[in-house]
């Protein structure tokens, strides 16, 4: 995901555009740029970090111009770096681009321009735009860009300039979202609202593959045949803030509802011609004899949920293990230990420390991290990506469940390479991950149920978590979710435990969260709900089953019914939405915890 901003107007371009790119960074943020026409020639800042480094830049040496394109990365081909920031020149410095999407064919049009002699100056599949786009350019920039879209496959919100037709900006979309805003005198081209908010509230929505061109004067749009098109202008009626969050209240909510998303994408980046498969190919090969996932937090209890995949499918012994435990144990591991470190920042301390600590005793490191060319991402040996975007809310929700589908992947792949299960127990497993986007959006149409649940329990001083094998493993994680944002104590128990000391701690309407998504072990979980009733408390139950208390003290959750190592990645989503709505009725600061940071760089 990354964000493009675009101004064609009378007053100077940079600060426009840089405002805009403030309101975009949540889309991406490892890097940025802006090329602005000045006179003869394309003014090009780009800078590796936040938006306030290019911002500082800018301030020191500014860039004149009334037209002009930018971007804020999030860094899919090509690690962050100034040379892989957009816009992006052709070689001739003659068109400048920005790109927010994937070119899938990349390297094949790389390897056409090279023959013709072209030179790259990046890693990125979109540099090949700009360069595809000088090749072609014959006069004609509209009939330039319909011949690039033509060439490409894959995603793309796009915006080009040529200095041969310096007062136009020409954007183009396919699956990624671009917006059109129009004002007297000026026109601006953006990822999403919030970026144009400032300046208008008259937004036309291109669809894909349409063609807008923005002049100062306004804004013209074409199908692929390049006949014009009639576009309406809508009025944006909503508020700064809620614009910002797609609408919703918190980046926390819509992150838990762009999880069908990342659950596909993260799928397909783990299937053959995905961007993950190469590192998977390559892991074939790896020979070890015992697995350790090794993480923090809720990367942690992903890592604890993955144990369950890998020891089920691949019978290898394998532990989840804490990175801060970790790095200061001695851990007994070799060369023949793989050694898996989870981490949505890529930037944990303790992960990091213990990623070290691993190589450094010989042992086979993977992470599956989220962002690109984070120390974690660089450090271990081989790195798969998870799919989930920029995470904004403090508590994750999405690269959470990107990471199960990556450790679930890497599960059945090496129980078939293993001879544990065949071709077609796999392909039906595979099948039955890409079912979870579909299950996930049904139980977004049970929110109101669980809304309306959760405001009975804001109030309660303790919540314990209860669960068995990987439904205890998915219990952590619910027990974390909802401590972090709500504040409320809690705790998560393997079910077979409470028995050994905590039952004590029952009282009258405390209340249990139980989860019993394993049909084998339903009648323990059963057990153990009847017994903390029969001590006063009141259950949420959160089961795939068929059972029915007969007691008003239980409220139960039903979840679609998928096999019982891929149940997690739905009792999640439940889990999720119970400790929103909690901390919602709280009045808590959801997006932004007390205490808390989004990536823990310190020990
Ligand atoms: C909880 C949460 C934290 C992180 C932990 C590890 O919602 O976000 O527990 O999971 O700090 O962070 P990463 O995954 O960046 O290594």
């Amino acid at each position: 995901m990354c964000g493009i901003m675009g101004f064609a107007g009378g007053g100077e371009a940079a600060p426009v555009i840089l405002d805009g790119l403030k309101r975009l960074e949540y889309r991406g943020y490892d890097s940025a740029g802006i090329a602005v026409y000045d006179g003869g020639r394309f003014c090009v800042v780009k800078r590796k970090g936040r938006l306030s480094v290019l911002e500082g830049e800018l301030q020191k040496a500014p860039v004149p111009g009334s037209i002009g394109i930018g971007h804020t990365r999030w860094a899919t081909h090509g690690e962050p770096s100034d040379a892989n920031s957009h816009p992006h020149l052709g070689s001739m410095s003659r068109i400048a681009i920005a790109h927010n999407g994937i070119v899938e064919n990349y390297k094949a049009l790389r390897e056409y321009l090279a023959g013709k002699g072209v030179a790259f100056s990046s890693d990125t599949d979109s540099e090949v735009v700009a360069q595809l786009a000088e090749h072609y350019y014959s006069g004609n920039l509209l009939e330039t860009v319909a011949k690039v879209i033509n060439a490409i496959e894959g995603s793309f919100a796009l915006e080009f300039m040529c200095l041969d037709e310096p007062d136009k900006i020409i954007a183009v979309k396919k699956y990624n979202p671009l917006i059109v805003g129009i004002a007297s005198g000026a026109t601006y081209v953006a990822s999403d609202v919030p970026a144009i908010l400032r300046h208008t509230r008259q937004v036309v929505y291109l669809a894909d593959r349409e063609i807008a061109v923005l002049t100062r004067d306004g804004a013209a749009f074409y199908n692929m045949d390049l006949e014009p098109i009639q576009k309406r202008p809508e009025t944006i009626s909503w508020s700064m803030d809620s614009a910002e969050k797609g609408g919703y209240e918190h980046f926390m909510y819509k992150e838990i509802m762009e999880q069908p998303r990342v659950i596909e994408d993260t799928l397909k980046s783990a299937m053959p011609g995905g961007s993950n498969e190469p590192v998977l190919d390559a892991l074939d090969a790896l020979r070890f004899d015992r697995i350790k996932i090794v993480a923090c937090g809720s990367a942690y209890n992903a890592g604890s949920v993955g144990r369950y995949a890998f020891e089920s499918l691949c019978r290898i012994p394998t532990e989840a293990d804490l990175a801060s435990e970790f790095r200061y144990r001695d851990a007994l591991i070799d060369e023949n230990t793989l050694v898996i470190l989870v981490s949505q920042s890529g930037e944990t301390a303790d992960t990091i420390a213990a990623t070290l600590e691993a190589k450094a005793k010989g042992a086979k490191t993977l992470a599956i991290v989220n962002v690109v060319g984070s120390t974690i991402a660089k450090e271990a040996d081989y790195t798969i990506y998870t799919m989930a975007g920029p995470e904004i809310a403090v508590a994750t929700t999405k690269a959470f469940s990107a990471q199960l589908i990556l450790l679930y992947m890497l599960a059945i792949r090496l129980a078939h390479r293993l001879g544990r299960i065949g071709r077609e127990e796999a392909g039906a497993m595979v099948a039955e991950i890409g079912t979870l986007p579909g299950h996930v959006r049904g139980i977004f149409g049970e929110v109101e149920k669980i809304q309306h649940y959760a405001a009975t329990c804001f109030n309660s001083k303790s919540i314990f978590f209860i669960g068995r094998n990987i439904d205890y493993a998915i219990a952590m994680e619910g027990s974390l979710k909802l401590k972090e944002i709500s504040y409320i104590h809690s705790e998560a128990y393997a079910g077979g435990e409470l028995k050994h000391g905590t039952i004590s701690l029952i009282e009258d309407n405390t209340l249990v969260v139980a989860i019993s998504c394993c049909d084998r072990l339903a009648p323990k979980t059963e057990s153990n709900v009847e017994q903390v009733i029969s001590r006063g408390a009141k259950v949420l139950y959160i089961t795939s089953g068929g059972i029915a208390f007969g007691s008003d003290k239980v409220f139960t959750l039903r979840e679609p019914r998928v096999g019982e190592l891929f149940a997690p990645s739905l009792s999640v989503v439940l889990l999720q939405l119970f400790s929103y709505y909690v901390a919602a009725n709280k009045g808590c600061d959801i997006d932004k915890p007390r205490n808390l940071a989004k990536s823990v760089t310190v020990e």
